[in-house]
């Protein structure tokens, strides 16, 4: 036997910048982003979700315009991918196809850029394909849903669905840079606001107490989307996902454990119970709640902090009782969490504001009853 060890690694970095009115030619985010890959005229295929479009109907124009002001560094690629917005454009083939046909037409190469602009489901999708055409194009995502900047939209995973598989196909593909523009959000309607802010209650509570302490006292603010309360919510709780992805040890979750996912196991299959009545984010609210108050029934937090998570959640506006809740077959969701985590079950627990514990095992009993009391809005005093 003869073996050869093989071995190396590859440093990854990338920004994500936090800016405003990002097409307004004095702005020059974007500019400084690809000229970090040298100060020539960079090729750009915009690729837009039509829901954006349709809410920022002067977005094409001032992208032309943009690039015009900045054609030394920027060559933008005309006409923009225009992509059905959220899931379908993950379910269907269509749109992957699209880019991958005009990667050939409009030649782009391993130099170019994908500008990917579009709530998390377009990213996903968009980012598959950009991570694969060629085996891989430059992309610059910016998120224009609250989930996608502060969450789907930061990370170093995409995916499509694949015959009903959610996230079946994909890659781990940091993207080269992100640009998260708040006014971008202006046009999301308040469901989806809301459905965002989820995902920062989760964070806050198993790694920051007083991001979390924070939410709880800014929850009306949140609730009437205060661009200040908004912004800084969005920001914190990025920072919070890109530090995990950066200090986890597994950027690329290649064990089991997956500690970001709190509230999780309950809500991919609350989603699919409600046959995507609910969003995500509103089933990981529910998630949350249901894993908040087992927590408390395991004598691992206080009555106090229950309650200050459900004044958190319902202030910001989410219902915490969904008929899919009933229909919930609690040891089947757990069952299929254990496999998507590959093998051994590990649930995050709450052990104060900003602390968790992973467990290996639920007491099924006591799970039904805290889906009971939530059903019921019985929640300890
Ligand atoms: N890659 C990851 O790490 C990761 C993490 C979490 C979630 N996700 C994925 O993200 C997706 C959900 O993303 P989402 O919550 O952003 O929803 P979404 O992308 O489905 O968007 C919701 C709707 O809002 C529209 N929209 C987007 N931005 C808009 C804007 N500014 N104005 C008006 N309408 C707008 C979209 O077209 C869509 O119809 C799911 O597919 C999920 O699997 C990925
Ligand atoms: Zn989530």
């Amino acid at each position: 036997m003869w073996q050869i060890d093989q071995a190396f690694t590859m440093p990854y970095a990338f920004p994500v910048c936090f800016d405003r009115d990002t097409f307004n030619p004095d702005n020059t985010t974007l500019i400084d982003q690809l000229t970090r890959a040298g100060h020539k005229r960079h090729r750009v295929l915009p690729v837009i979700d039509d829901q954006v479009l349709a809410g920022h109907p002067q977005l094409l124009e001032r992208l032309s315009a943009y690039a015009a002001a900045h054609a030394e560094h920027l060559e933008l690629i005309e006409p923009a991918l225009i992509v059905r917005g959220g899931e379908v454009c993950k379910s269907d083939p269509k749109e992957v196809d699209e880019f991958y046909q005009r990667t050939q037409t409009d030649r782009i190469d391993r130099h170019s850029f994908a500008l990917v602009i579009g709530g998390g489901a377009v990213i996903d999708a968009m980012g598959y394909a950009a991570a694969t055409a060629h085996r891989g194009i430059r992309l610059i995502r910016m998120p224009t849903t609250v989930l996608a900047q502060n969450d789907a939209g930061i990370g170093v995973k995409n995916a499509i669905n694949f015959q009903g598989r959610k996230n079946y196909l994909g890659t781990f593909a940091p993207p080269y840079a992100v640009i998260n523009d708040y006014d971008l959000l202006n046009s999301l309607p308040a469901r989806d606001r809301i459905c965002g802010i989820a995902e920062a209650i989760k964070v806050a509570l198993i790694r920051d107490g007083a991001f979390f302490h924070w939410l709880h006292d800014a929850r009306e603010r949140l609730a009437r989307f205060e661009p200040e309360a908004m912004e800084y919510m969005i920001a914190r709780c990025a920072e919070l996902h890109l530090e995990h992805i950066r200090t986890s040890g597994d950027p690329f979750e290649q064990g089991s454990a997956r500690p970001l996912d709190f509230g999780h196991w309950g809500a991919h299959r609350l989603e699919e119970l409600s046959d995507s009545d609910l969003r995500h984010g509103e089933a990981v609210a529910i998630g949350i709640a249901l894993d908040t108050l087992y927590s408390h029934s395991q004598s691992m937090i206080d009555a106090g902090l229950v309650q200050q998570v459900r004044e958190t959640l319902e202030g910001v506006g989410f219902s915490l009782r969904h008929p899919a809740l009933e229909a919930l077959d609690i040891d089947a969701a757990l069952q299929g969490f254990r496999e998507h985590l590959g093998g051994e079950l590990c649930i995050t627990l709450l052990l104060e504001a900003g602390r968790a514990k992973e467990v290996a095992e639920i007491d099924l009993e006591a799970m039904h009853r805290c889906r009971q009391q939530l059903l019921e809005s019985q929640w300890p005093q």
